[in-house]
């Protein structure tokens, strides 16, 4: 389940706190709830008491609503203008979806993407892209959070290594992350 953590735990800290400032109280819309970055970006916005609008595909619901998130849209038939005005969007689809999540943000708000630079923004507010950035120390607390089952990533699969390639290929639709087993765990615990 560590393998899961590092590049998705670090992005969705980023995105939420270092970028976003997103705080107590506020309420954030989490595009790609079920997902390997959405899921933890979910857990980590309860945890510091937002209200989370989680938004994915009809079968991703239950996931969302299991990991903390107050409400949830499908995006293929619900209205993304119903869920009204919020502080903060966390955007991991881009495309249309990123600029009509551009309308919800209120004055001051902010939407933050890790799919594209976005090409509108926010009448009153910022719309920002970023990659993630190495930070050891997050990443120590992150992975604190883990052990104490207060952080639970989604492993959708576990693939040897040897299947790296399909494991990864475009029609395979896996919920969260897809961990590559490099080696044998017990063959190596017994060699
Ligand atoms: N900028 C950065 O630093 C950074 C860091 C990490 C990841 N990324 C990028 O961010 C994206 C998300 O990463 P991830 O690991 O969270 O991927 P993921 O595990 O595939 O999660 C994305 C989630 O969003 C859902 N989704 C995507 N398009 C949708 C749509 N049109 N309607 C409804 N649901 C939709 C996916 O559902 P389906 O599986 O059904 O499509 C999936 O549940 C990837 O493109 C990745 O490369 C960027």
């Amino acid at each position: 389940m560590a393998a899961a953590l590092p590049i998705s735990g670090l992005t969705a800290w980023q995105g939420l706190f270092d970028h976003a400032r997103l705080t107590t109280g506020q309420t954030v819309l989490i595009h790609g709830a079920a997902g390997g970055v959405g899921s933890l970006a979910v857990q980590l916005a309860r945890e510091v008491g937002a209200r989370v609008i989680g938004t994915g595909r009809a079968d991703d619901r239950d996931v969302a609503l299991g990991l903390g998130a107050q409400t949830f849209l499908d995006l293929d038939a619900d209205d993304l203008q119903h869920v009204g005005e919020v502080d903060v969007v966390f955007d991991v689809v881009g495309g249309d979806i990123l600029r009509r999540s551009t309308e919800l943000v209120r004055p001051g708000g902010t939407l933050v993407t890790i799919a594209m630079p976005p090409t509108v923004q926010p009448t009153d507010g910022r719309a920002i892209f970023f990659v993630v950035e190495p930070d050891r120390a997050r990443l120590t607390d992150l992975a604190q959070r883990l052990r104490t089952g207060r952080l639970n990533p989604i492993v959708g699969a576990v693939r040897p290594l040897s299947e790296t390639a399909s494991a990864f290929a475009r029609h395979r639709r896996t919920p969260g992350k897809t961990i590559i087993q490099v080696a044998d765990e017990q063959a190596t615990q017994h060699s």
